[in-house]
């Protein structure tokens, strides 16, 4: 028996005409994203512009259709990850329709005064790691993951965007991973504060690139500052190199303990880098014993 026709709103290709662009929310190299309406539905959506003429000049067209087909994969999970509702064209631009994420960036949370605190950094330390357990699940390692990427929904659950750097683990990269020492050119990807050593050093990128930058990140809720910071992008490489940096007083000894855990130089001695189920090892650590991992519950006000 053939299926009735979908009906037409549901089925029909998309186009710009669609919806109403409203103001830039997110602004990058190469896209802009804006607030957008559906006018059949009233719904609300990041939509993330790009200029085709400006992507292939600069030999970005990879980059775009990795996120494209890493979103399309992470659409079946259902939280933590801007969802791709779907995608268009026209003569100059491509167009891709996302989730909106109403509560803005991570970001300024974790660096302005406010009311963030180590409860914040529990839950959401909490709830990244259950983001990267379902990025493993599916093969993806991010590869960018800063607070800038980091979003908030109406509930103020994560939401993870900006999978251009990301990168499907194959199995030929898999068996390298395993044989220690085994190198790999990986083209320099990442943001300069939280790039892991072996991407600097140019050997295989692994799972456990993004548990540095869960370290990085974790060492920035609980005190504002970047683990390595100095004034260029090439002395911030040397100090991650040498793994250079202290804690400040607002660390106590069971955080210390997990960033120690997670900042270490050799990937695959880091915290879940070697789990036989991602990241049990991470969700066993004394830093998340009040966290209730098959119910993680709302989060705590930041506001
Ligand atoms: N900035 C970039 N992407 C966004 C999104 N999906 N929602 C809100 N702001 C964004």
């Amino acid at each position: 028996m053939t299926p009735p026709p979908p009906s037409d709103e549901t089925a029909r290709k998309r186009s710009a005409s669609d919806f109403v662009f409203g103001k830039v929310i997110g602004e990058g190299s190469f896209s802009t994203v804006y607030l957008a309406k559906d006018i059949h539905t009233n719904k609300e959506f990041a939509i993330k512009v790009l200029e085709k003429r400006h992507m292939i000049r600069e030999k970005k067209m990879e980059y775009v259709l990795r996120e494209k087909k890493m979103l399309q994969i992470l659409s079946g999970c259902p939280n933590y990850f801007v969802k791709l509702y779907c995608t268009f064209q026209d003569v100059e631009r491509l167009y891709f329709v996302l989730t909106y994420a109403k509560n803005g960036e991570l970001l300024p949370h974790i660096t302005k005064n406010g009311s963030w605190n180590l409860e914040c950094t529990k839950y959401y330390a909490a709830e990244l790691v259950l983001a990267l357990e379902q990025l493993n699940a599916k093969g993806i390692v991010h590869r960018d993951l800063k607070p800038e990427n980091i979003l908030f929904d109406e509930n103020w659950h994560i939401l993870l965007i900006d999978f251009g750097s990301a990168k499907i683990m194959t199995a030929e990269d898999k068996k390298e991973n395993e044989e220690d020492g085994k190198k790999r050119k990986n083209s320099f990807v990442g943001t300069a504060q939280y790039v892991s050593p072996e991407i600097l050093r140019n050997l295989e990128t692994s799972y456990a690139s993004d548990l540095w930058a869960l370290g990085c990140i974790i060492y920035q809720m609980v005190s504002r500052l970047h683990p390595f910071h100095a004034g260029s992008e090439y002395l911030i490489f040397q100090k991650i190199l040498k793994l250079e940096y202290e804690f400040t007083e607002e660390f106590d000894e069971t955080t210390k303990d997990l960033v120690k855990k997670l900042l270490v130089l050799n990937p695959t001695k880091r915290l879940g880098a070697t789990d036989i189920k991602p990241y049990s090892s991470i969700r066993q650590h004394e830093f998340f014993s009040d966290i209730d991992w098959d119910n993680i519950g709302p989060p705590p006000k930041i506001l």
